[in-house]
C-alpha cells in the first residue's frame, strides 16, 4: 500500500492542483491532500473552508483523502505513513524552490521521497493568488477552479447592488 501526501496552501484549490492529483492517483494507492496551516501567508479562506473546497473538488477520486497539518511536512508524512511528498512543478521558475525544499526534507527524513509532477501546460501560469485577484474584481474564474470553488469565491466577493 503506497501512500503519499500532497501538501500546499490551497487558498483556494485550482484546476492545476486537481490535475496534479489526477496524475498522482494513477501512481499511488492513496493520496492525502493536506492543507498547510501556514502562518507566513495571508489567507483568504480558513483552513476549514479550504478543506471543504478540496473535499468537493476530489469527489471523483475515491483514493484521495483530505486533511490538514501544522509543523513540518515530513512529520505529517511520517504520522500518516506516507512514503513520499507530491509537489507540482509548473515551470522552471518553480524548480529552485522545490529542489531546495526537497533536499531539506530529505535531510530531515531520508526515508520520505519527494515526487515532482508536471501539470498540463495550460496550468503553467496559474496560481491561487491570480485566482483570488481575478475573483476580487469579479473576473470569470470558471476555467481555473472547480465549480464549487467558483461558488465560494463569489460568496467571498459578492457583487454590490448598484
Ligand atoms: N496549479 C496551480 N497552482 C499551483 C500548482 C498547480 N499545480 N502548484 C502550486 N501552485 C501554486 C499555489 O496555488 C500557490 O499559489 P499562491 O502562492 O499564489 O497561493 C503557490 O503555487 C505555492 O504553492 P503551495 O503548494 O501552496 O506551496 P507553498 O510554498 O505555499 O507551501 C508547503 C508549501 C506548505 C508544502 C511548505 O511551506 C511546507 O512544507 N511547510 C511546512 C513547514 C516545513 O516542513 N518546512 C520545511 C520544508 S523546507
Amino acid at each position: 500500500m503506497k501512500k503519499v501526501i500532497y501538501p500546499g496552501t490551497f487558498d483556494p484549490v485550482t484546476n492545476g492542483h486537481v490535475d496534479i492529483v489526477r496524475r498522482a492517483v494513477e501512481l499511488f494507492d492513496e493520496v492525502i491532500v493536506t492543507v498547510a496551516k501556514n502562518p507566513t501567508k495571508t489567507e483568504l479562506f480558513s483552513v476549514e473552508e479550504r478543506i471543504e473546497m478540496l473535499k468537493e473538488s476530489m469527489k471523483g477520486f475515491p483514493t484521495v483523502k483530505v486533511d490538514s497539518f501544522g509543523g513540518l511536512v515530513v512529520d505529517h508524512a511520517r504520522q500518516v505513513g506516507a512514503v513520499g511528498i507530491i509537489r507540482g512543478l509548473r515551470a522552471v521558475s518553480d524548480f529552485e524552490y522545490e529542489f531546495q525544499m526537497a533536499l531539506m526534507n530529505r535531510k530531515l527524513a531520508d526515508d520520505i521521497a519527494t515526487i515532482l509532477l508536471m501539470p498540463h501546460a495550460r496550468y503553467t501560469y496559474l496560481n491561487s493568488t491570480i485566482v483570488r485577484n481575478l475573483a476580487a474584481f469579479h473576473g470569470d474564474v470558471s476555467g481555473f477552479v472547480p465549480p464549487f470553488v467558483e461558488k465560494k469565491l463569489k460568496e467571498k466577493f459578492p457583487k454590490k447592488s448598484l
